[in-house]
């Protein structure tokens, strides 16, 4: 393990999740209108946040992740007058039992896990704050066993899998995302009770586009040292590739098989599944 890596409950933070705060997850004081924002890492956070921010109307504010900092996060968090947007990598049984009693809305973001190992991949490689990792097969090894901050990618999904149809849980879809960002953005807003225009939704489309969010750190002035990322405060480490597929660059002939046969063994019964094509 390296210093900047502790172990909670079996799986893997980094130290910028002190234990005292893990520790403490269940004194969190939801608020009714409280919304989480869901995800394994790499699974499009950042871009679903932005198209939160951007409804017209919506009277949220995005806080910083929930498992970020120390035990004062949740003095932070209540000093938020308006509904809050608070985005968390944790799995379902981490998850504040306050949230759950309170049936706080959550929209829990899925993604190939392909592409996502190879867009942790980069991050692990370039993030000062995560173990350095020298060579994609590596961290294929790493991905594979669950031995990277968050666990494993099948026991985070596992883990909603079962809360998937309960109404205050929206699954939303990377690749869905990407084919059709209307039809979604539409989804979340009905899903938040907001009401856009098709013109206000075209504009979303357009503001979260991959290109837009990439360069809008200098375009809108916006913080280049603001994420809503728990492992970096870099939004460079953020804005990677933004495609679909790009797995196909990196996984050998023999990583896809291995991976797809602990795929299949492990998702057999999962309906989640079904969202990510090949
Ligand atoms: S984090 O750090 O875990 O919170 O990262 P997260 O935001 O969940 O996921 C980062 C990946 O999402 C891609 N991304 C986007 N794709 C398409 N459109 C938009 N607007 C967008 N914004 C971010 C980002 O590039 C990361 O994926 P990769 O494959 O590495 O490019």
């Amino acid at each position: 393990q390296s210093s900047v890596l502790h172990k909670f409950k079996g799986v893997i933070f980094s130290t910028m999740s002190s234990e005292e705060l893990l520790n403490s997850l269940d004194s969190f004081e939801a608020r009714e209108d409280d919304v989480f924002l869901v995800s394994y890492p790499k699974s499009g956070t950042h871009w679903i946040a932005k198209v939160i921010e951007n409804i017209p109307n919506a009277r949220i504010t995005l806080t910083p992740p929930i498992e970020l900092g120390d035990i004062s996060k949740f003095e932070e968090l209540k000093t938020y007058c308006e509904r809050r947007v608070i985005p968390t990598h944790l799995s379902y049984s981490m998850l504040p039992i306050n949230v759950k009693q309170k049936q706080c809305k959550i929209i829990y973001i899925i993604r190939n896990p392909k592409d996502i190992a190879v867009s942790f991949f980069h991050y692990y490689r370039d993030n000062p704050n995560l173990p350095s990792i020298e060579t994609w097969h590596e961290f294929f090894e790493l991905f594979l066993k669950g031995d990277v901050v968050y666990g494993s990618w099948f026991d985070h999904v596992l883990s909603w899998e079962e809360h998937k149809n309960v109404k205050n849980i929206l699954i939303i879809s990377y690749e869905e995302m990407k084919k059709d960002p209307s039809k979604n953005i539409k989804k979340i807003a009905t899903f938040l009770s907001l009401n856009m225009t098709d013109s206000e939704i075209n504009q979303i489309v357009w503001k979260t586009s991959f290109t837009e969010m990439k360069n809008n750190t200098a375009k809108e002035n916006c913080d280049p040292n603001h994420t809503i990322c728990a492992l970096t405060s870099n939004r460079n480490l953020v804005f990677r590739k933004g495609a679909v597929g790009d797995w196909i660059n990196y996984f050998t002939s023999k990583q896809k098989r291995v991976f797809d046969e602990l795929f299949t063994e492990k998702m057999k019964h999962s309906e989640l599944a079904k969202h990510f094509g090949d």
